[in-house]
């Protein structure tokens, strides 16, 4: 028998930084997957091997680097629930760029969980995974929002009030329409650019309360605008999103300049997408002038990737 649980990753339409102060934000699967796949082991081992990062472990002997540690954690909690675990080799695979805010260690901890229980004949339920996933999540982030996880769970659209209020947006996607994803090559940390955001709150609160309630007005339209399918007016309210993202001091040259010449060659939106600082752009397009920004945009990244938003989240399939 061999399993394969594949997770999507995601990106940030609306509302990043904000959300941290409890304003509400837009996120979207994209088809960009991890998956797990679990089959027997014939030395008898249980043997883990990441194939994007190029290392591994066998469960029970000495302990994994650190960047592992959150698939221990998860054989852990499931071995502690369900009892002592059966010999298996589990290789994960990736194509989510890492450190980008793709949700990449979220859709691995899923996929991870989801192909585990389903191996031992435990069905992977969303609870579940989701509880599992979080508990790894902690490792990675310390204290994460949940909205990675809510998004490679369930896929789709969703409007992100909180932890606990994370709710289904059914946004009619139109395939006239597609998507950038555009990485600046710079990684950073979230948690640095989260406290740096935070500090220039502080500083001026009252500059900063009527910037944050025009991301909180922008968030509640372009929920509307998506159900409505107005995807030329969502990407005017990404251009406006950005610009409270510029204010707030996580736009840098990389990130401008591909926003800049994404826009000038076409783009209906652009914006910084998750912690800024580096990290990604997205930008929405029609499709009949993706090949111009593409072009335009190729000397700027060495990652350009075409995503298709509001995917199905995760799926499990079994090989006898
Ligand atoms: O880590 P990323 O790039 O997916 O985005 C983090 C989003 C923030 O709003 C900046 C932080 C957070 O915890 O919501």
């Amino acid at each position: 028998m061999k399993i394969c649980c594949k997770a999507p990753g995601k990106i940030i339409w609306f509302g990043e930084h904000f959300v941290v102060k409890g304003i509400p934000a837009v996120a979207s699967s994209v088809d960009l997957y991890v998956r797990t796949y679990v089959e027997p082991c014939k030395d008898g081992k249980i043997r883990f091997w990441s194939k994007s990062l190029e290392k591994g472990f066998v469960y029970g002997e000495k302990e994994p680097d650190e960047e592992l540690l959150p698939f221990k954690r998860i054989l852990d909690l499931i071995s502690e629930r369900y009892g002592s675990l059966p010999n298996m080799k589990i290789t994960i695979d990736s194509d989510i760029p890492i450190s980008y805010g793709l949700g990449s260690s979220a859709a691995s901890s899923i996929s991870f969980a989801a192909a585990v229980l389903k191996y031992i004949g435990v069905e992977p339920m969303p609870e579940l995974v989701k509880e599992l996933s979080m508990e790894a999540e902690k490792i990675v982030h310390g204290k994460p929002s949940g909205i990675d996880t809510a998004i490679s769970l369930h896929g789709s659209f969703i409007y992100y009030l909180g932890p606990h209020d994370i709710r289904p947006l059914n946004a009619r996607w139109n395939e006239e329409y597609t998507l950038l994803v555009i990485g600046t090559g710079i990684t950073r940390s979230t948690g640095l650019v989260v406290k740096k955001v935070l500090e220039r709150y502080e500083r001026f609160p009252n500059i900063m309360n009527k910037i944050y309630e025009a991301a909180s007005e922008i968030s509640a339209t372009a929920k509307t605008l998506m159900i409505n399918g107005e995807w030329d007016r969502v990407g005017e309210l990404m251009n406006i999103n950005h610009g409270l993202l510029v204010s707030i001091g996580v736009a840098i040259p990389e990130t401008e300049r591909i926003i800049h010449n994404s826009l000038r060659l076409g783009a209906l939106g652009a914006k910084i997408s998750g912690a800024g600082m580096g990290g990604i752009v997205i930008v929405l397009l029609r499709k009949k002038n993706r090949d111009t920004i593409i072009n335009g945009v190729a000397s700027l990244s060495n990652e350009i990737i075409e995503v298709k938003p509001g995917i199905p989240g995760l799926e499990c399939s079994v090989k006898d």
